[in-house]
C-alpha cells in the first residue's frame, strides 16, 4: 500500500487545475456570463442548472445540491476514490503523486524507480538491435512480410532481443547490482542451480508494454517463426501485474485522450495492425482473461468498450468470459459491444483483408451488450415455448442480477419482462433487487449545501427507532457524504408518495400491513406510522403532515421525513395518474418480496391452491424454481413448481 498523500500535495495541485478545464473535458461545458453551465451530470434534468464558476473554482447544480471542487467532480463524475482522483489529476498536469513516506515506503519507491530506469534502458537496447545489430535483418524481413510499417514500428517502439544468451546481460557490464535489477524486472533469468544467468527475451520481436503514462514497464517477445512459444512475456514485477494492463492503451490514449470507444482485441499484433491502418484505438489483453481492473482502467479513459476477440473457439470463450466480467461494471453511462469475428481471422488479419473502412463499419455495427445476452442465451430455446421462455427467465436472471442499479438494469429487466411474457413485471423485480442489496438499502444523504431549507442536525438521533440511528450514521459515513446522486429504498419512496398523495395509502390493504408488520425493511415503521396517521387524517396535506411530524416525533425526525418528501424521485413524480402507477408498482414489489420470502413448502402450496396463476403467480413460480435448480433441492418440489407452471 502506498503512503498517505501529503495535504500540502492536494492543495498545490487543486491550485494548478482549472476546474473548467477538468469539467469540460467531460461534459459540454457552455459560457453563461461569468460561469459556465450545463445539464446536471449527477441527476436528471432537461433544462440546465448546474454551474461552474471559475473564480471560486467549483461547481454547484441548483437542481440536486450536487457541489464541491475539481478532486471531487472527478470524483463523482468517473467514479474514482479519492486517492484514484488525485493520480489522475496530478498525471493530466503530468506531476508524480508523492506519499508520505511510510517505513519501507522510500524503499519501494526507489527499487520501482531502479526497475523502470532497468526497463528504459533495455527497451533503447531493443530499438538498437533493431536498427543496428547485424542479424537484425531477419526481424525487418519478418516485419515486412506480416505488412507493419516503420511508423507503426516506431509508434509502438518495437524492437529486437538479437540471438545469444547474454546480449542484454552485457550492458550490465558485470556489475552485480545492474545485474541484479535485470533479474528484478525480469529480463535476465537466473538458475542458481547452475549459477548461470541468461537473457530471458533472445532472439525474439521485441514489443515493449508501458503504463498509460508511457513508461516501459515490461515486454512481449514473439519468435521470428513458428517456434514454441509463440510469445514470451516479462513475469509479474512490482512494476508489471499482467492482470492489470493493456497493451496498447498508452497508445490509443496519446492518439486521442478520450476516445469514443476503445476496441479490446487479443494479441499484439492485432492491436499494431489496426493503429496502422489508422484505427488507433485498440489494446490488447496480455494472454490473460480481461479483468474488472481492466475494464475500470478503459472506463477511465472512454464510455464504450468493444471486444473484438478472434473469430476461433478460443475467442468465443474469451468473449463468454469477458461478457460475465463486465456486466458488474455497466454504471450507467457506460457501455459495451461485441463483435464477432468471421471463423478463422483475427483483428490482424481481417483489417488487412478487408481495409479499415468496412474494419470501422463491424465495429459501428458492433452486437450491443444486451443484445447479445439475450441472444446468447437464447440459442438452443425456442421462445415461442413457454418451458424456453421459462430457462429464458432462469438463465437471464442471474446475469441481469449482477448488472448494478441504474437505467441499463431497469431496460435490461423490461426486455426480460418482454421475451419470457412476464409483462410489466420490470419495476417490481427491479424494486425487490434494489431491497436485496445492503449498500442501496441507504436512506437518502442530505446534500453538504442543500437547495433545500433543511435546519442544522444537532440533535442525538432517537433511539426508539433504528432506522433513523442508521440513517444519521450513514449521514456521517464519508462514503455517503461523498455520494451525491439520491438514491431511496422502495420503502421510503412509498413514503415520499404518501406525503404528497395521502390517499393512495388505499392501494396498501390490511394484508398487505400484516406482511409488513413482519418486514425487516429498513424504515418499515416509519411507513406503519405514516400509514396509521393518514388513515385518521387523510384530509392532511403536505406541510400539516411534516408539521404534525415535526411537533409530535421530534426536530430530527421531521427533518428526515421531509428529506424523504423532497427527494428528487419524490416530487419528479408530478401527477396523480403517475404517483398512483408508481404507488402501485413498489406496493406489488413489496407484497412480493414479502411472499418470496416464506418457506418454500409454503409458497408452493399456497400457489398450487390456485385455481389460476395470475402473472405474479407464474413469476414467483419460475423464481422459486430457479433458487431450488440452483441449490440442487429435491426434485419433488421442482416437479411440483413444473405442475404449477403448466396451469
Ligand atoms: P495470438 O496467437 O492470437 O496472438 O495470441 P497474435 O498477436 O494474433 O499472434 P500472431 O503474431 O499474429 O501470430 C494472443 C495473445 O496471447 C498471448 C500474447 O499476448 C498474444 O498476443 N500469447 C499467445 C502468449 O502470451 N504466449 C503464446 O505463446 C501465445
Ligand atoms: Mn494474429
Amino acid at each position: 500500500m502506498a503512503g498517505k498523500i501529503p495535504q500540502r500535495f492536494i492543495d498545490d495541485l487543486i491550485d494548478r487545475l482549472d476546474i473548467v478545464d477538468v469539467v469540460s473535458a467531460r461534459i459540454d461545458l457552455r459560457k453563461a456570463g461569468k460561469n459556465h453551465t450545463a445539464r446536471c451530470p449527477f441527476h436528471d434534468e432537461k433544462t440546465p442548472s448546474f454551474s461552474v464558476n471559475p473564480d471560486k473554482q467549483f461547481y454547484y447544480c441548483f437542481g440536486c445540491g450536487a457541489g464541491g471542487n475539481a478532486l471531487s467532480f472527478v470524483m463523482d463524475y468517473d467514479h474514482l476514490d479519492f486517492p484514484q482522483a488525485v493520480e489522475l489529476l496530478a498525471a493530466s498536469i503530468g506531476l508524480e503523486v508523492p506519499r508520505d513516506g511510510r517505513p519501507g515506503d522510500d524503499k519501494k519507491n526507489q527499487q520501482r524507480q531502479r526497475l523502470l530506469d532497468a526497463l528504459a534502458a533495455a527497451d533503447q537496447f531493443y530499438r538498437r538491435q533493431l536498427r543496428q545489430h547485424p542479424q537484425a535483418n531477419a526481424a525487418i524481413d519478418y516485419l515486412k512480410q506480416r505488412g507493419l510499417s516503420g511508423e507503426a514500428a516506431r509508434d509502438f517502439g518495437i524492437g529486437f532481443a538479437p540471438p545469444g544468451w547474454d546480449n542484454l546481460l552485457a550492458t550490465a557490464e558485470a556489475n552485480p547490482d545492474r545485474i541484479a535489477t535485470l533479474i528484478e524486472a525480469g529480463l535476465v533469468v537466473s538458475n542458481e542451480e547452475e549459477n548461470k544467468r541468461y537473457d530471458r527475451f533472445r532472439n525474439r520481436i521485441i514489443f515493449p508494454i508501458r503504463d498509460p503514462r508511457g513508461r516501459t514497464i515490461a515486454f512481449g517477445g514473439r519468435v521470428l517463426g513458428d517456434d514454441k512459444p509463440k510469445y514470451l512475456n516479462s513475469p509479474e514485477t512490482p512494476v508489471f501485474h499482467k492482470g492489470r494492463e493493456l497493451y496498447g492503451l498508452y497508445e490509443t490514449t496519446r492518439h486521442t485522450r478520450n476516445p469514443e470507444h476503445i476496441i479490446v482485441v487479443e494479441g499484439y499484433m492485432d492491436a499494431v495492425a489496426l493503429a496502422q491502418q489508422g484505427i488507433h484505438s485498440a489494446v490488447a489483453t496480455l494472454g490473460t482473461a480481461l479483468s474488472e481492473a481492466h475494464l475500470d482502467k478503459l472506463f477511465r479513459y472512454t464510455a464504450e468498450v468493444i471486444f473484438c476477440f478472434d473469430g476461433d473457439e478460443a475467442g468465443r470463450k474469451a468473449a463468454a468470459r469477458a461478457l460475465e466480467t463486465c456486466l458488474p461494471a455497466m454504471r450507467d453511462g457506460r457501455g459495451c459491444r461485441f463483435l464477432f469475428l468471421p471463423e478463422g481471422e483475427d483483428p490482424d488479419s481481417l483489417v488487412r483483408a478487408i481495409g479499415a473502412e468496412s474494419f470501422r463499419q463491424l465495429v459501428t455495427e458492433a452486437t450491443p451488450l444486451s443484445t447479445h445476452l439475450f441472444e446468447s442465451l437464447s440459442t438452443k430455446l425456442d421462445l415461442s415455448l413457454p418451458d424456453d421462455r421459462a430457462k429464458l427467465y432462469q438463465l437471464a436472471a442471474p446475469l441481469i442480477n449482477r448488472l448494478p442499479h441504474g437505467v441499463f438494469r431497469t431496460l435490461m429487466l423490461n426486455q426480460l419482462a418482454e421475451k419470457t411474457g412476464l409483462a410489466n413485471d420490470a419495476l417490481a423485480l427491479h424494486i425487490e433487487g434494489n431491497t436485496t442489496q445492503s449498500g442501496d438499502a441507504s436512506p437518502p444523504p442530505v446534500p453538504d449545501t442543500s437547495p433545500y431549507d433543511y435546519p442544522e442536525y444537532n440533535a442525538e438521533p432517537d433511539a426508539e427507532t433504528n432506522d433513523y440511528a442508521s440513517y444519521h450514521e450513514a449521514q456521517h459515513a464519508p462514503e455517503a457524504s461523498n455520494r451525491k446522486t439520491v438514491k431511496l429504498t422502495p420503502v421510503q419512496l412509498l413514503i415520499g408518495m404518501l406525503t404528497h398523495q395521502p390517499a393512495l395509502s388505499e392501494a396498501i390493504n390490511d394484508d398487505d400491513i400484516k406482511l409488513l408488520e413482519t418486514s425487516e425493511e429498513p424504515d418499515v415503521s416509519l411507513l406503519l406510522k405514516v400509514l396509521k396517521l393518514l388513515a385518521e387524517h387523510p384530509e392532511y396535506t403536505l406541510t400539516r403532515l411534516l408539521g404534525y411530524w415535526r411537533g409530535i416525533h421530534g426536530v430530527e425526525q421531521g427533518e428526515y421525513l421531509s428529506v424523504i418528501a423532497n427527494n428528487d424521485l419524490v416530487t419528479g413524480c408530478q401527477s396523480d395518474e403517475s404517483r398512483q402507477a408508481l404507488t402501485q408498482d413498489i406496493v406489488t414489489g413489496l407484497r412480493r418480496k414479502a411472499r418470496s420470502e416464506l418457506p418454500v413448502e409454503a409458497q408452493i402450496s399456497a400457489l398450487a391452491e390456485k385455481p389460476q396463476l395470475d402473472e405474479d403467480d407464474r413469476r414467483q413460480a419460475l423464481t422459486l424454481w430457479q433458487t431450488l435448480a440452483h441449490s440442487r433441492a429435491d426434485e419433488s418440489l421442482i416437479n411440483q413448481i413444473k405442475q404449477i407452471l403448466k396451469k
